[in-house]
């Protein structure tokens, strides 16, 4: 197949041009290196440019031999999305529109789309599954839901098949070691502690430690990259296949709290470091765990990095490897 992966180079993209070109698809990537690497596209072709851009779009699709579109291009942070909605709303929705559009002119008609557990809110119950009540508390949840709803319509009225993922916590690196999280400014757990770990930050801040939880902070549900890549291709094949649109949630189906993994980390690294509390973050649900048991039966998807340990393994072998290193 001929696959165009829109952000492929930033940290979920470029794992996923890698795992498609070593299963022997054409990968084309469109980036436009706001957040990505040039330097993180290892594999197929590379086009720089904005996913919002209709000349480049029509260029790449005029070829008329691509088979999918992967759309990784979004806007991430939920705290920034509170403060610039619009940035949001333009880029994740949007510029998302124009790349659906472009998909429907030149009759590309499957789409494999980044969604996120932030369409679902606060939890009414946890491990949360597909069925689950949708209701974004933010902008970032709000803009990834509007294209989930809007991919219903164009199902509806166009056949254009699209399977969106919405992904828990995704973490962990490349086990190869040529490829990990690269996020300027970095704002998830696991790195910020990694880099605690190798003494490139002083301390790691914990958001909170008297939620209603065994030790008082935050549970997530950790998934390595190379996990959720496996899940993107299967999703693909078995949308092409069955001529039909899916949405799933995916995760390992576990908890961790953040104390917990920062103890999984000091014993990972064999380093200590600094942990000082600090109040609880804007817009964190306490608990956030996915049952992903729909993916697991429905793609045949079985994680691999089943163990935190061995997650942020591969993040640490990334932290001193490469990051470290800059
Ligand atoms: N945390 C800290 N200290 C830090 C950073 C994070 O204690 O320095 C805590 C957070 O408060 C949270 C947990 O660690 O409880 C995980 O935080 P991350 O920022 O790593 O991840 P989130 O769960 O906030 O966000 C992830 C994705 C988002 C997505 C969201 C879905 O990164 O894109 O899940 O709710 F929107």
């Amino acid at each position: 197949m001929k696959i165009l992966v829109v952000g492929g180079a930033g940290y979920i993209g470029s794992h996923m041009v890698k795992k498609l070109a070593k299963a022997g698809n054409d990968v084309i990537t469109l980036d436009n290196l706001s957040y990505g690497y040039r330097d993180a596209v290892k594999y197929g072709e590379f086009v720089e440019g904005d996913l919002g851009d209709d000349s480049v779009l029509d260029s790449i699709f005029k070829t008329g031999d691509i088979d999918a579109v992967m759309h990784f291009a979004g806007f991430i942070q939920v705290g920034e999305s509170m403060k610039k909605p619009s940035m949001y709303y333009h880029n994740n929705v949007s510029n998302t529109l124009v790349l659906l559009d472009a998909m429907l002119r030149h009759e590309v008609k499957n789409f494999i789309f980044s969604s996120t557990a932030a369409i679902f809110g606060e939890p009414e119950y946890t491990p949360i599954d597909e069925k689950h009540i949708k209701q974004p508390i933010n902008p970032y949840g709000h803009s990834k839901l509007m294209i989930e709803q809007a991919l219903d319509d164009y199902d509806a009225a166009y056949g254009l098949r699209a399977t969106c993922l919405r992904y828990f916590n995704a973490a962990g690196a490349d086990p190869d070691g040529e490829l990990g999280e690269r996020h300027v400014p970095e704002t998830h757990l696991i790195p910020l502690i990694l880099q605690a770990a190798s003494g490139r930050r002083e301390d790691i801040k914990v958001f909170g430690d008297d939620y209603e939880t065994n030790d008082g902070t935050c549970v997530r549900d950790y998934i390595h990259i190379n996990d959720l890549c496996d899940a993107h291709l299967l999703a693909l094949q078995k949308m092409m296949k069955d001529d039909q649109s899916a949405r799933y949630n995916l995760g390992n189906g576990k908890g961790f709290s953040v104390k917990q993994v920062i103890d999984v980390a000091k014993e990972v690294s064999g380093n200590d470091f600094k942990v000082s509390i600090e109040p609880r973050r804007a817009g964190d649900p306490a608990v956030l765990v996915a049952d992903a048991s729909l993916a697991k039966q429905a793609l045949n998807w079985q994680p691999e990095f089943a163990e935190l340990k061995d997650i942020v393994q591969t993040a640490w072998n990334w932290e001193t490897e490469f990051l470290a290193k800059q």
